[in-house]
């Protein structure tokens, strides 16, 4: 492998391995949504813009692909105050909602969204989620999950730090500093 950019420590998750996941979860969740007309793919702007590209191709359901973008405060702190800064176009009472996150960290994103939605009467919902932190988190359902992966900053595959490595085909550690 080419050498890390200096402000990262080492691969959690390669791209080979993240391009296997993928196809794994598109492979479940077309045999979940077998049949269903009305599957809406929601993801969440900007970290899951990637993960969604690579879910979307690979799904051989009939679905359409819409966007939210959410701001949150206290990332750091317990208060995960959630603001929509861009809805969805489309109503989605009657559809079949899922979720598409990059990752679960404090879990007040899409705890906050789950909510939400729900409240918007869709035929159901479901959450799928390529990286999931190992911490303390809130309680969200979680229906098609990548990977688990130490509580650490991570970059890459749609992640960032200060919007920068989120094109890394991996998701690696950034170094402490
Ligand atoms: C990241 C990520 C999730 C959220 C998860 O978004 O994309 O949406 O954090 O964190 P939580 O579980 O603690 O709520 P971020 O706010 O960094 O914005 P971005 O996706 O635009 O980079």
């Amino acid at each position: 492998m080419n050498q890390l950019p200096s402000d990262l420590e080492r691969v959690l998750i390669s791209a080979e391995a993240i391009q296997s996941r993928v196809k794994e979860l598109a492979n479940q969740i077309s045999q979940d949504f077998k049949g269903v007309d009305s599957l809406y793919l929601v993801g969440i702007l900007k970290g899951a813009f990637i993960f969604l590209a690579d879910l979307t191709r690979e799904l051989e359901v009939s679905h359409t692909v819409d966007f939210m973008a959410l701001s949150s405060y206290g990332k750091t702190t317990t208060s995960g105050a959630v603001r929509i800064l861009m809805d969805l176009r489309e109503p989605i009472e009657g559809r079949h909602v899922v979720i598409v996150e990059d990752i679960l960290d404090t879990g007040h994103t899409l705890s906050y969204l789950y909510h939400i939605l729900k409240g918007r009467n869709p035929a159901s919902i479901h959450t799928c989620v390529l990286v999931r932190k190992k911490r303390e988190s809130m309680e969200v359902p979680l229906d098609y999950l990548g990977f688990d992966i130490p509580d650490v900053w991570v970059v890459g595959y749609g992640l960032d730090f200060a919007d920068k490595y989120r094109t890394l085909p991996y998701i690696a550690e950034l170094k402490r500093r």
